[in-house]
């Protein structure tokens, strides 16, 4: 483990301005995406979609990494240039996603423990051939009720957080930057207060477990979700509600020295996510950057609008990705206002 590598990967990746889209869907989610937008998903169309999206004139300008799948980091341009290529060649640092998803987790009905270790060091290794500088291991903390019991269990947030940790401590011996994501999900109709419990035991845990593991803060990244009521409650969360629980939730459990702190967005709302990030940008001077890594409040409208005519709308859509990745890369640094929405291309 190089930590000088790794601190300093960590570092570029949440560096002023600028933030990571994650394009790592599993084939089984963009085929979701691009039924509903109605455009078949097969491996050629999720390749020109996502070529698309990289060669982007100026995106590097907002975008400091993007997160891709296993079949996109084998993946050529239209030109024969490796699709990892394409991004290092404008400076954005390509990553890769390493768990082998959410799955069923034992006598816990309704709640999942992420896989993936077996193989990892050998996967890892062959990552960082074609060119991986970070990557992603997601796992996903449902709230609610089952079979009686309150949920999250105590067995579901060890079991995430051990896996997580050893995730991110054979990823630092690779020297590759370990995203952390403990995804508390927004499903539900659960109040903030209950989200807000979920996190904070969900992120004790994990930092726990990285610290158990060796895992050094200054060369990892969180990816965490922002703390709000769910999609169903009655109650709905205030903008100024959710930057503060969500600060106040990160302030209690994560280490100061950690490098950064990227938001997924969950199901939010496009301009939600963003004014959410901004708000939070604007509380005050925090331990860590707080930036964005999101995969849908970037992509929805751009994939909309290449799935109308995938081979006329390239400019159209490429617009469309500049603009959310501008939008956002101006709330990580608190200057987003809605008013500017007004200028967007769509
Ligand atoms: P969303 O922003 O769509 O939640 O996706 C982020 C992500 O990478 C989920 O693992």
């Amino acid at each position: 483990m190089e930590i000088n590598i790794l601190a300093q990967t960590a570092k570029a990746m949440v560096s002023a301005g600028k933030g990571i889209i994650a394009a790592d869907e599993s084939s089984g989610t963009c085929k979701k995406r691009f039924d509903a937008v109605g455009v078949e998903c097969t491996e050629e169309t999720r390749r020109q979609y996502r070529t698309m999206m990289f060669e982007t004139p100026g995106i590097e300008q907002y975008i400091s990494g993007v997160i891709l799948y296993d079949e996109t980091i084998r993946q050529k341009a239209s030109d024969g240039t490796p699709i990892a290529d394409v991004l290092s060649k404008k400076g954005i640092l390509p990553g890769i996603k390493v768990d082998t998803g959410a799955k069923d987790l034992a006598l816990h009905p309704n709640e999942k423990v992420t896989e993936g270790l077996d193989g990892l060091r050998e996967r890892l290794a062959e990552y960082k051939t074609l060119g991986a500088k970070f990557a992603k291991w997601r796992a996903v903390i449902t709230i609610g009720e089952s079979a009686g019991r309150r949920i999250p269990s105590e067995a579901c947030i060890f079991a995430n957080a051990h896996a997580i940790a050893r995730y991110a401590a054979l990823c630092q011996e690779a020297d590759i930057v370990p995203i952390i994501e403990p995804e508390v999900l927004i499903d539900g109709d659960h109040t903030i207060e209950q989200c807000f419990e979920a996190a904070e035991t969900t992120l004790e845990e994990v930092f726990e477990e990285l610290n158990h593991q060796g895992v050094a803060p200054e060369g990892a990244i969180l990816k965490a979700s922002m703390v709000i009521a769910g999609k169903k409650a009655a109650k709905q969360s205030s903008v100024e509600e959710v930057a503060d629980q969500t600060l106040r939730v990160l302030n209690a459990t994560v280490p100061k020295n950690l490098a950064g702190i990227v938001f997924l967005s969950g199901g939010q709302g496009d301009e939600q996510a963003t004014a959410h990030l901004n708000k939070m940008n604007q509380s005050g001077k925090q331990p860590w950057p707080l930036s964005f890594s999101y995969s849908r409040a970037i992509q929805n409208p751009v994939l909309k609008k290449w799935a109308e005519n995938p081979k006329a709308n390239v400019k159209a859509a490429q617009d469309i990705l500049l603009s959310r990745s501008k939008m956002n890369s101006l709330a990580s640094q608190g200057k987003y206002s809605d008013e500017l929405e007004k200028e967007r291309p769509y």
